[in-house]
């Protein structure tokens, strides 16, 4: 039987590949492994926290004791590895969380993976989740492949290149069984509003300005959260031993186009004028060091697994709008106490 550690499985992204693994393989155990930083929320597994296959364990990946138990005390075979410090703005501000969380963190998991199944890897995956961000910035032509060099530009896509390595590193001299994949601009139900388009959503609704960075036309390539969790679920049972696969949208946005689709969507669901939202987007300084365009050619897990997005944008924004209107309870808790736009408070010049 498989018992499989699904890292940082409280946070967004986690929360949806805890769900469908929880749901699709009541044959396996799935154990939810997450500090609860500000990212994690237990709320978003309520519909699957009394399963009989599923256990949380509230832990850090830093803590390398811990996590050995952890392994010792359910004979953990997989590890399925979300966690991270994940918000681009945030590393800018304090990088050393990201190096301790995502480099040092993610180092911690392979050792104990290294030790705890050194007798015979075969039949053990440590299946690493990364970004398309480790790839640096593109110009106006071009998509990131498998081969694209890395070249990361902030503190967040240096430590997920440098996790990125380690892994590659543990597969090419331990033998361990990885996997990696990066993927691109991820949206829909239980994403944190710091990210834009939670945050535009949490801003229309609240009538508070949306704040576009720089130019606005950053462009970024966007994918529904649930085909996310398809391609990780695919990849995990599929997916080749020490390969790497790319995952998007197909669906590249300029951020200024973006949020006037989301202004768009939202003025019709919440009866207003058409034009009203608009009127709040707010150009501000930009971020340092901004990426000017991400773009992924998904075409080695379409060709050798069959994967594609399941949905149109539309259709998933659409959905997500949907989502964060009908769990105002769920918006309000996030946004109220502590965290509150942390891009306001921490950036001059505003
Ligand atoms: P998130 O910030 O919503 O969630 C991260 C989760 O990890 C939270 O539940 C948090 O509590 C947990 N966590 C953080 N530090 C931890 C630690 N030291 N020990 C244990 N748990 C810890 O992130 P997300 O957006 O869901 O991203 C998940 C993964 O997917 C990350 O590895 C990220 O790099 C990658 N990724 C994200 C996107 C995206 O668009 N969000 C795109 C591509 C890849
Ligand atoms: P974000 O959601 O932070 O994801 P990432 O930086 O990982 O791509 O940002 C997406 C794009 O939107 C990026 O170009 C930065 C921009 N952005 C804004 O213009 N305003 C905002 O308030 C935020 C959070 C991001």
């Amino acid at each position: 039987m498989k018992k499989i550690i699904i890292t940082g499985g409280a946070g967004f992204i986690g929360s949806h590949v805890v769900r469908r693994f929880v749901n699709r393989y009541p044959q396996y155990l799935i154990i939810n492994v997450d500090a609860l930083t500000y990212a994690g929320n237990l709320e978003n597994l309520v519909d699957i926290e009394d399963k009989p296959n599923y256990v949380f364990e509230k832990a850090d990946i830093k803590d390398k004791t811990t996590i050995s138990a952890i392994f010792d005390k359910y004979g953990v075979t997989d590890i399925v590895h979300l966690a991270a410090e994940s918000h681009v703005d945030r590393s800018i501000l304090s990088p050393m969380d990201f190096v301790y969380t995502n480099v040092i963190g993610t180092v911690n998991l392979l050792e104990v993976a290294k030790e705890k199944w050194k007798a015979d890897y075969t039949g053990h995956l440590f299946y690493h989740i990364s970004t398309d961000e480790v790839y640096g910035a593109l110009g106006d032509e071009g998509l990131f492949t498998e081969e694209t060099r890395y070249d990361p530009h902030s503190p967040y896509s240096a430590s997920k290149a440098a996790s990125d390595h380690f892994v590659r590193a543990y597969y090419d001299t331990y033998g361990i069984k990885t996997i990696i994949s990066n993927c691109s601009n991820n949206y829909g139900p239980n994403h944190f509003p710091e990210k834009l388009i939670p945050l535009s959503i949490n801003n229309i609704i609240n009538n508070k300005p949306l704040p576009v960075y720089g130019d606005g036309k950053y462009t970024r390539d966007w994918l529904y959260v649930k085909d996310h969790a398809i391609a990780i679920d695919l990849l995990f049972h599929e997916g080749k031993i020490g390969d790497t696969y790319n995952i998007g949208g197909f669906n590249e946005w300029k951020n200024i186009d973006l949020v006037m689709l989301l202004c768009k969507q939202m003025d019709e669901k919440l009866g207003r004028e058409p034009g009203t939202s608009q009127q709040l987007i707010t150009y501000v300084k930009d971020r340092p060091g901004h990426d000017r365009r991400y773009a992924i050619d998904a075409g080695k897990i379409n060709k050798e697994l069959g994967w594609k997005p399941s949905v149109t944008f539309e259709e998933g924004l659409s959905a997500t709008i949907d989502w964060f209107l009908n769990n105002k309870t769920w918006l309000n808790n996030v946004t109220s106490g502590a965290y509150a736009s942390y891009y306001d408070h921490q950036y001059e010049n505003r």
